[in-house]
């Protein structure tokens, strides 16, 4: 964070502050005890199971120079705030503020499937073109953002924003923070679909980004999803688009698949065509390459520039089409980072392109999506066959109804479509029933955890190649 004084602390977020106004905040904001470091700023926020507010005297200990709480604690200087949360959020306003009139370009992504994705890729490409804030994982809510805005510095040149939403008004609020001047806006699917209602209730909460941007600002907009290109008309900004399709500004021809599941295409701008070979895994990524590619044009990066950078983007957030080999040579994609309808399908179709001896997939359900859900697991298990899926495990009660699409769609209940209770069972007859040349996709929505189940298939083997699996290939 750029150095503020304690008075400053106290001005921006409109705390009392207890303790020496001329003190500086001279290290990072941070809302974890156990990584603060001399010089931070320490945040109490009272999570679901701890509470940041028992742990003033151990931020003290290890050097923070003052706390934003909701009380003063006697072990440090605390700037006291009725909501710490909403205080963390006015702070990175104020530093947003700050750096914006300095030069900073910040730029904000939003969609249901691929922010994570789509910022790791954006964030490499600006990089190569000067100091970039682009955290990895999905640091993408009230307190996510802020803490990303409050890490970057007057060095920054860019300032990679992730922004989630399970309501409307929620992408409004961050944007109010650290309002973008470069808005993307991937896809407009079914998460959250529970607590939304309706897609068109998601894609008037997803463009509330192109709304928040300025009149010199830049709408980079999917024109292969109807109802992003729809958001057309609510930026006062300029609109760029990007798609597939032939009248996108932005697009890619060519596209096609290594053996890897890895894309390449050719990148197409009025004017120029540079080509592009991704590193990260699967056809969806083509989409989310051409949402970066989009953003960094806006920010005045050259395309063959950005064609380069795209290409030597590496995978970034752990847990997403994460491909690695065991010693017998069967393989595991752990894709559980989370899951919903298009992501599933996103991630089926990238297991279709892996050769494979036989492809196995064992899928965890889709969770918040709302009166919809059973026949949406249904569809799911059906269009797992449909993908070329030899055996189909579903895990978990909630996902019985995916093993019961398989059937529907004539897999053998038992043999190719198979239903077990946990994550225990399946690692059990997988251990049973895998075999070299197997490639094996693990995913679920977040709550469900097959992350683990993926970790302990890599493991189940004698003389697995744990050097090998390091990285995230
Ligand atoms: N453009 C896309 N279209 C469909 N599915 C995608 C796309 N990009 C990524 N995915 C799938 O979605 C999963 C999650 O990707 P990612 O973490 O990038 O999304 P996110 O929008 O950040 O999710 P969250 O809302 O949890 O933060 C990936 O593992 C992949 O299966
Ligand atoms: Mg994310």
């Amino acid at each position: 964070m750029i150095a503020l004084t304690l008075g400053e602390v106290a001005e921006l977020t409109g705390g009392d502050l207890t303790g020496d106004a001329g003190r500086s905040v001279t290290g990072a904001v941070t809302l974890d005890s156990r990584t603060v470091a001399p010089g931070d700023l320490f945040v109490a926020v009272a999570g679901e199971r701890v509470d940041g507010h028992d742990f003033l005297g151990a931020a003290a200990g290890a050097g923070a120079v003052a706390a934003l709480s909701s009380r003063p604690d006697p072990a440090l200087p605390c700037v006291v705030v009725d909501d710490p949360v909403a205080a963390l959020g006015r702070l990175a306003s104020g530093v947003h503020a700050r750096l914006a009139a300095g030069g900073l370009i910040t730029l904000g992504i939003t969609g249901s499937s691929g922010k994570t994705s789509t910022k790791d890729l954006l964030g490499q490409v600006l990089a190569t073109a000067g100091p970039t804030v682009s955290p990895p994982g999905s640091y993408n809510n009230d307190i996510g953002l802020p803490l990303t805005v409050l890490s970057a510095d007057e060095d920054t040149r860019f300032l990679v924003l992730e922004m989630g939403a399970r309501g409307p008004g929620h992408i409004a609020r961050l944007c109010r923070v650290a309002r973008p001047r470069i808005g993307v806006v991937l896809n407009v699917g079914s998460a959250h679909l529970g607590e939304f209602g309706s897609a068109e209730v998601i894609a008037q909460a997803k463009g509330e980004l192109v709304e928040a941007l300025p009149d010199d600002g830049t709408a980079v907009l999917n024109a292969d999803d109807p109802r992003v290109l729809g958001m057309a008309t609510r930026t006062a900004g300029r609109v760029m688009t990007t798609g597939r399709g032939p009248d996108a500004e932005v697009r890619a021809t060519g596209v096609s698949l290594d053996d890897s599941a890895r894309a390449r295409f050719t990148l197409v701008v009025p004017g120029e065509e540079h080509p592009v070979a991704l590193q990260v895994v699967g056809e969806h990524q083509v989409a989310n390459a051409l949402s970066a590619a989009g953003a960094a044009l806006a920010a005045g990066m050259a395309t063959a520039d950005v064609a380069a950078a795209l290409s030597g983007a590496v995978p970034r957030s752990r847990w997403r089409m994460e491909v690695e080999r065991r010693a017998d040579g069967v393989t595991v994609v752990n894709d559980a980072y989370n899951a919903n309808p298009e992501s599933m399908r996103a991630a089926l179709a990238a297991l279709a392109g892996l050769p494979a001896t036989r492809r196995i997939a064992v899928l965890g359900a889709m969770a918040e999506l709302g009166p919809g859900a059973a026949a949406e697991h249904e569809r799911l298990g059906r269009d797992a066959a449909a993908a070329g899926v030899d055996l189909l495990v579903a895990v978990g009660a909630d996902a019985v109804g995916i093993a019961d699409g398989a059937i529907s769609a004539g897999r053998r209940a038992g043999e190719e479509s198979v239903h077990v209770p946990d994550r225990a069972a399946a690692r059990e007859l997988l251990a049973q029933l895998l075999r070299p040349g197997d490639v094996v996709l693990v995913k679920a929505s977040r709550s469900y955890g097959l992350e683990l189940l993926a970790a302990d298939l890599l493991t189940d083997v004698a003389g697995s190649d744990e050097g090998a699996n390091e990285g995230m290939a």
